[in-house]
């Protein structure tokens, strides 16, 4: 079949990696892609017709781009536009966690200021504050005192945090424990859970500093043991998506819960309708089961029919930020190395990266995944920062602990 990737960061690179391995591609394409991806599809702005089209970002999701393509006759791997706003209204993710009974934190939701400052008497801190909308990773606040909530609640609903996605907000309990990345693919009536995986969302090494979109993962099946995955399966994404179909939205797609495990249990903390980015990146490297296979049978409500196998060494993705990020990123700074780091058996993904006069440069914040494995974790973590010490950038700035906190399960 001929496949179109709609993306152009590490998780579509990621994707393209693996569907390239795929027996069922007769041709793939990417829009717009990166330089990485253009090393295995075709890129471009104006793609056509495809028997199959993956959504990488939310954007387009919530958008409806794929009502429009389905609309057309395309196969489509990614909700709808009325199921994405499981990602797209923090609202409606909690009102159908409720109908559902999914485990969350307790929480309000408000859009008047006076009201969301008053009904903080009701909250201890840290509270969290999440803006209803899509935010670019940057509509989530954990406030550590009443002060800071309300200059949040202000700043954020009127406008001036992250623009409308603010002018509602979520008011919620602090989950203390540690987060995991659960994703699962649902053909809308069946579902199937991949491998768990952990980011690292802050900037700087020990969890500090402001959040960026993922500074690295981990892919180990000693993250969740068999039975607490099982129970994210039967109280957390079955129930997400059998809610979702009998309210006549079926989701279809890449389900991603972002979850806490406490000491009372699990709590959703959020959706997303796609795959985590840089949780592709080792998925994708430990996937074994033909991709393209998988995702056909997703979009012929078929997906449980497909073996998930998935190689038995841990992968780890190490992401290589460019100047200034999380704040703007610098852009321009050539890069040197990646043959030198894929000599060493590393993947690298491209993110932000351009080419220019014939040269590689950043052009994101987030610039390069590199992703080994290995037959520890402690080795998968040695391989993949022995690539990352062949790259260079001006610039380049990574968390030299990516993986550690898996470390305690070995
Ligand atoms: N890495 C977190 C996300 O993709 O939302």
């Amino acid at each position: 079949m001929n496949v179109l990737i709609l993306g152009g960061g590490g998780r579509e690179h990621a994707l393209a990696w693996k569907l390239a391995q795929s027996s069922q591609i007769k041709s793939l394409t990417a829009s717009p892609g990166n330089p990485g991806i253009a090393q295995l599809a075709h890129c471009t702005a104006h793609p056509g017709h495809a028997d199959l089209t993956v959504v990488g970002p939310e954007v387009p999701l919530v958008a409806g781009v794929a009502d429009q393509l389905r609309a057309q006759g395309q196969r489509v791997i990614g909700p709808s536009a009325a199921a994405a706003q499981l990602e797209g209204s923090k609202i409606f993710a909690k009102e159908i966690m409720d109908e559902a009974a999914i485990p969350t934190a307790r929480y309000q939701v408000h859009d008047d200021l006076a009201s969301a400052k008053h009904s903080l008497i009701r909250f201890e801190y840290p509270v969290v504050i999440k803006a209803d909308g899509l935010a670019a990773g940057k509509g989530v606040v954990i406030a550590k005192s009443r002060q800071e909530a309300e200059i949040t609640l202000e700043q954020m609903m009127t406008g001036q945090l992250v623009g409308d996605a603010g002018r509602r907000v979520v008011i919620e309990d602090f989950c203390p424990g540690e987060e995991v990345s659960f994703i699962a693919l649902s053909d809308g009536q069946n579902i199937v859970p991949f491998a768990p995986t952990q980011d690292h969302k802050a900037v700087f090494d020990g969890d500090r500093g402001p959040n960026t979109g993922g500074m690295g993962t981990y892919c180990d099946d000693r993250i969740l043991d068999a039975a607490t995955q099982n129970t994210i399966m039967e109280q957390v994404m079955r129930p997400a998506v059998h809610q979702m179909a009998k309210r006549g939205t079926p989701f279809t797609g890449f389900l991603f819960a972002g979850l806490m495990l406490t000491t009372s249990g699990i709590r959703v903390l959020e959706f997303n309708v796609r795959l985590g980015d840089p949780e592709t990146q080792v998925l994708m490297h430990r996937l074994d089961s033909d991709l393209g296979e998988l995702l056909s049978a997703a979009t012929e409500g078929q997906v449980h029919r497909v073996p998930l196998r998935w190689k038995p060494n841990p992968s780890v993705c190490v992401v290589l930020c460019a100047a200034d990020y999380p704040a703007l990123p610098r852009k321009g700074d050539t890069i040197a190395g990646i043959a030198a780091a894929e000599a060493t058996g590393a993947v690298v993904f491209h993110a932000g990266t351009a080419t220019q006069d014939n040269r590689l440069v950043t052009s994101g914040g987030r610039v390069l995944g590199v992703t080994a494995s290995g037959p520890t974790l402690n080795e998968a973590i040695r391989n993949a920062y022995a690539g990352v010490d062949r790259i260079q950038f001006a610039g380049m700035h990574f968390r030299r602990d990516i993986g550690a906190k898996g470390l305690k399960r070995w």
